[in-house]
């Protein structure tokens, strides 16, 4: 299938690991020039050297993405490098789940300004680049649970659901201008965030995988590659019909369509 990719412009906001580095690796095999964005300096530097010994074009910007200031310049410094903007791929993120009791203030505002505001501003920044180009993509990662909201899965499940809601009024106020927005809903899918909770916990990886795959029908958690699949296809000229969906990609796990 020919994607369209080639010689458009991404940015990646968190794609210095898990789905986020896949994606930016995948749309620059494919032809895209691709900024990744992400707060730490050394994956920055690995994925972009990665990225330009596979022949690909790219820009490492540190960023946080849940500081408005810094939106802004990730979006500036994308146009300056390569000229344009054709898709975003809003997928920083990080799991923010406990008993309702103990969520605090800030800990709500800290999830909302990462995983809400994040997508709003960058998403209001690349719209006026988008429209003078005749369109573009925009594409959305959330989570499975903000269709299915389980117990102690707060904040993430209501900044997830908001997420939802964002993208199908964003599509339909876009569609005039050719700007596609959809959102991947993702269940469990082998990342740094696990990575990082086996090491804490001293438990073996692939043991907590195995222990996470357990109630999911293909019988094991996904692969960042499968997920990027989703979001270059998303992103591409082949999903030219595709707007103001969102696609489950959880092995079947969810209950919901
Ligand atoms: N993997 C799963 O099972 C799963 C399940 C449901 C939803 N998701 C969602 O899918 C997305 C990708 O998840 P993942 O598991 O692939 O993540 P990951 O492997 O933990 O990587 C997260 C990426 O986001 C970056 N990041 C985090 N906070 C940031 C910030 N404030 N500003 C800029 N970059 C930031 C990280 O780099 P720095 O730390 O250097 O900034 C890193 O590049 C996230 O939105 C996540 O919530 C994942």
């Amino acid at each position: 299938m020919e994607l369209g990719l080639k010689d458009k412009v991404a940015i990646i906001t968190g794609g210095t690991q898990g789905i986020g580095r896949a994606t930016a690796l995948l749309l620059a095999r494919e032809g895209a020039a691709v900024a990744v964005a992400a707060r730490g300096r050394e994956r920055l530097e690995q994925t972009a050297a990665e990225i330009r010994a596979a022949g690909g074009r790219v820009a490492a910007i540190q960023a946080d993405v849940s500081k408005a200031a810094d939106c802004k310049r990730l979006v500036a410094e994308t146009v300056q490098a390569f000229g344009r903007l054709d898709i975003l791929v809003n997928n920083a993120g990080t799991s923010a789940t406990g008993e309702f009791a103990a969520a605090t203030d800030e800990i709500w505002q800290a999830d909302f300004e990462l995983k809400l505001f994040a997508a709003i501003r960058l998403a209001r920044l690349a719209i006026p680049h988008m429209k003078r180009q005749g369109g573009g993509r925009i594409v959305n990662l959330t989570n499975i649970g903000a269709k299915q909201p389980r117990a102690k899965s707060m904040p993430t499940t209501v900044t997830r659901a908001a997420g939802l809601a964002f993208t199908k009024a964003l599509s339909k106020e876009l569609a005039p201008d050719n700007i596609l927005v959809n959102t991947v809903c993702i269940g469990l899918v082998r990342a740094g965030q696990h990575e990082a909770k086996a090491a804490k916990t001293g438990v073996p990886v692939e043991q907590l995988y195995a222990t996470m795959a357990k109630d999911i029908p293909l019988g094991r958690v996904g692969r960042a590659e499968e997920v990027a699949n989703v979001i270059a296809f998303l992103a591409s000229d082949a999903a030219s019909y595709v707007s103001g969906s969102s696609v489950n990609l959880d092995g079947g796990a969810s209950a919901v369509l």
